[in-house]
C-alpha cells in the first residue's frame, strides 16, 4: 500500500494510474477505522480498480475545541487495517498540507444544514464541504464512497458535487451494525460497558418507530420516540426526525426516500442513527 503525506507525490500516483487506464476510488476518513469504514474500501474495491483512502482529523468541522482533542487516533493501526483490507494508497496529509493560512472561505448549504446536525452543529458542514472539496480537488477521483450513517453529510456532499461541478461519482454505502443493531462509530469507543449495554435502544427505537410511522401520523410517532426514550435515564435525546433523505424536508405523510434520524447523547456521548422508511 503507497502512504502519501504530500500532494503532489499523490497526484503524480493518481495521474500515473488514470493514464494507464484505471478507474480511481476514494473513500475519506477521520481515521479510528472499524468495520463500518472497512466497507467502503470493500464496496470501492469492487468498483474501482485503484482504492485511496484519506484519513484527516478535519479541526474546521469540529465546533468544540474538546470534541477535537478527544477525537481518538489510532494511526498505526488504521495502517495495518487499511493494508489488509486490500486498500491501494491511504493520504495522510499533515494540517499545514491541508491548511497552509487559516481558513477564510465559508460554504453554505441553505437549508441542508440548517435542521437535524446542522442546527446542532454550527459551522460544522462549512467545514465538511470545504475539505472534502480539497480531498477531492487533490485526489481527483471518479468516485467517492460515503456512509449512510451521516446521510445528512451525504446530502450535502450531493448538493457540494453538483454547485462545483465536481467530476466524481457519490456513492451512499449501508450502515455497518453491531451484532446487537447498534450502528459501527469511532465514538463506540468511548462508551464504558453499561453505557455500551444501553446504546443499542437507538437503533430499536428506530426500528420501531418505522412500523409506527406507517400507522399513525408523524407527530404521534414523534411522541412516542420520546416516550420511550424517556425511560431510559442515561439517554437524552437531542432530536428525532422523519424526512426525505434528499432534500430532508420533514414529511407529514409516509413516502419512498424518507429517512428516519436520530441524535442522542448516551451520558456525554453523542449519538447519530438513522434507519430509511423502507426497503432494509
Ligand atoms: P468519518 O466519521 O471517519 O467517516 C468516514 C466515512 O465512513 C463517512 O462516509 C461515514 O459515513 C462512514 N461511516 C462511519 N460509520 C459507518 C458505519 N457504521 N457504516 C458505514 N459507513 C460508516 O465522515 C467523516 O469521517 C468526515 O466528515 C469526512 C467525510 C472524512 C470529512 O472530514
Amino acid at each position: 500500500m503507497h502512504i502519501f503525506t504530500e500532494i503532489h507525490p499523490l497526484q503524480s500516483y493518481v495521474q500515473a494510474q488514470r493514464q494507464s487506464g484505471k478507474t480511481i476510488g476514494f473513500v475519506p476518513t477521520m481515521g479510528a477505522l472499524h468495520a463500518g469504514h472497512l466497507s467502503l474500501i470493500s464496496i470501492a474495491k469492487k468498483e474501482c480498480e485503484v482504492v485511496i483512502c484519506s484519513i484527516y482529523v478535519n479541526p474546521t468541522q469540529f465546533n468544540n475545541s474538546n470534541d477535537l482533542a478527544k477525537y481518538p487516533r489510532t494511526l498505526e493501526t488504521d495502517q495495518h487495517l487499511l493494508q489488509e483490507a486490500g486498500c491501494t494508497a491511504v493520504f495522510i496529509p499533515s494540517d499545514r498540507i491541508m491548511y497552509p493560512q487559516p481558513l477564510q472561505i465559508k460554504l453554505n448549504f441553505g437549508y441542508l444544514e440548517t435542521v437535524m446536525e446542522g442546527k446542532f452543529r454550527p459551522g460544522h458542514f462549512s467545514g465538511v464541504g470545504v475539505v472534502v472539496s480539497k480531498l477531492f480537488h487533490m485526489v481527483m477521483p471518479d468516485a467517492a464512497y460515503f456512509g449512510q450513517k451521516d446521510l445528512q453529510q451525504f446530502a450535502i456532499i450531493r448538493q457540494l458535487v453538483t454547485d462545483l461541478s465536481f467530476n466524481t461519482r457519490l456513492v451512499c454505502c449501508p450502515i455497518s451494525r453491531e451484532k446487537d443493531g447498534l450502528a459501527m462509530s469511532s465514538r463506540n469507543m468511548r462508551l464504558n460497558p453499561a453505557q455500551r449495554a444501553v446504546a443499542p435502544i437507538l437503533y430499536q427505537t428506530l426500528q420501531k418507530a418505522r412500523q409506527w410511522a406507517l400507522q399513525m401520523p408523524v407527530a404521534e410517532v414523534k411522541q412516542k420516540v420520546e416516550l420511550q426514550l424517556g425511560k431510559v435515564p442515561e439517554v437524552k435525546l437531542e432530536y428525532f426526525e422523519i424526512a426525505d433523505s434528499i432534500t430532508l424536508q420533514p414529511i407529514e405523510e409516509v413516502r419512498n426516500q424518507a429517512s428516519l434520524c436520530i441524535a442522542a447523547y448516551i451520558d456525554d456521548i453523542r449519538l447519530i442513527d438513522n434507519v430509511f422508511l423502507f426497503d432494509e
